[in-house]
């Protein structure tokens, strides 16, 4: 079975965590595509050219350790905005969607360019508030020192970069269902993604 699932957002609005409870309910790959991002601006922060990272990029590079830093954050979005570095991990990112037996990618731009065949569409958002609060809990659980306001302007700036961006924008697919987790616990927002997905699996 093909089957497609599409989830895109900002940035710790709980898109990840829906797209790997959803991977373990169905049984489906989950990809997170912001890993290739990231995986490219590691090598470009350690000197090689973004275009050559995103083309020689290997899957054992995709390993998460060390790709979460605030460094590696902030020079994803900028190594995302060139167009070179995007089009050369689109063929690798198609294949996986259609994995057998069904697949789950969360990113940016995967319902809108990568798969807009995509069975099921998530646009998965939360207010800038909420979005830093949450990511400030988990930076400062794993030991971080850093401030709630320091969170917020670079979750502000990183919305702006993925957001203006001249190639792939973030922006929700048309036939998307927009889910707001802003005011939801996790239970409920992966209850609200599960029933979408539901309706649409082959019987
Ligand atoms: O989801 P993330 O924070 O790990 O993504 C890191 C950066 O990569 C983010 O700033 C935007 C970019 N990205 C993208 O442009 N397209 C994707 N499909 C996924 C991530």
């Amino acid at each position: 079975m093909i089957f497609t699932v599409a989830i895109d957002g900002p940035a710790a609005a709980g898109k990840g965590t829906i797209a790997r409870a959803i991977a373990g309910r169905y049984g489906f790959a989950h990809l997170d595509s912001g890993l290739l991002y990231r995986a490219v601006a590691r090598k470009a922060l350690d000197g090689m050219s973004a275009e050559d990272a995103a083309r020689g990029l290997d899957p054992s590079d995709l390993s998460e350790a060390g790709l979460r830093t605030a460094a590696i954050s902030s020079e994803a979005s900028r190594v995302a905005a060139i167009p070179e570095v995007r089009s050369a991990l689109v063929h690798f990112q198609r294949a996986f969607a259609r994995s057998e037996g069904g697949a789950v990618i969360d990113g940016r731009d995967i319902g809108t360019v990568i798969c807009p065949e995509a069975e099921v569409k998530l646009f998965v958002t939360a207010s800038p508030e909420v979005r830093a609060e949450r990511r400030w809990k988990e930076l400062t659980g794993s030991g971080a020192d850093t401030t709630l306001d320091a969170v917020l302007a670079d979750v502000h700036e990183r919305d702006r970069r993925d957001a203006e961006r001249a190639t792939s924008p973030m922006i929700a697919a048309e036939d998307a269902l927009q889910l707001d987790t802003s005011a939801m616990s996790i239970d409920e927002a992966l209850a609200a993604a599960a029933a979408h997905v539901e309706a649409r699996l082959p019987r």
